[in-house]
């Protein structure tokens, strides 16, 4: 793997796909133990968690699960903009239904912390979140995410999905912004 470069900006390899389907499958045996019903909705927010939630979702075989999707938008370039919009909303009844988010990566929480309040009015019976990558030293507001796949600094990470102004999604492993 070698560097690759957006914007004049160069970005190292970090996390291999290899490395991230080991983490993924674990991850979602973990989901499938602490999962009280056979019928869990899990709630992709889009776009960055669109192949995480891919490969998450089929590494769960229970069955009854669904998938639905749900939009935000908060991220401006390398940084968070601390304004979150929402640009495609939840269809799916959701009351008395187990949720697990899907989120790419968590930084200030900002994001998290709204869904949650969001998803919490509908009354369903529980909610989770499952985040590829934290950022803990970012939190600002919120709790961690109950399910996190790797804990990484507070760097501007591509790849697998997560992006840099829409591009770089198609990279199959991860990279971080070289400082
Ligand atoms: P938060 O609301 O600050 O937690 O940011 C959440 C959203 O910002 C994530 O779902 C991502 O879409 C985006 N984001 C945060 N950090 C990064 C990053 O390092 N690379 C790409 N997108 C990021
Ligand atoms: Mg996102």
């Amino acid at each position: 793997m070698k560097v690759v470069t957006y914007q004049g900006m160069n970005f190292e390899p970090y996390i291999t796909q290899q490395e991230i389907a080991q983490r993924v499958a674990q991850m979602a045996r973990q989901i499938m133990d602490d999962c009280p019903s056979q019928n869990p909705i899990f709630v992709c927010v889009l776009n960055g968690a669109f192949m995480f939630a891919a490969d998450l979702f089929r590494a769960c075989p229970m069955q009854h699960a669904e998938i639905t999707f749900i939009r935000f938008k908060s991220y401006e370039g390398t940084s968070s903009t601390g304004q979150v919009s929402e640009v495609m909303g939840l269809n799916e009844d959701i009351t008395d239904r187990d949720v697990i988010i899907i989120e790419d990566i968590v930084d200030t929480g900002v994001t998290a912390h709204q869904l949650r309040q969001k998803l919490a009015e509908l009354n369903p019976r529980s909610v989770k979140m499952a985040t590829l990558l934290f950022k803990p030293a970012s939190l600002k507001v919120g709790n961690p995410p109950e399910y996190v796949g790797f804990e990484i600094p507070s760097k501007f990470i591509i790849g697998y999905g997560l992006d840099l102004d829409g591009q770089a999604r198609n990279l199959s492993d991860i990279y971080v912004l070289k400082q």
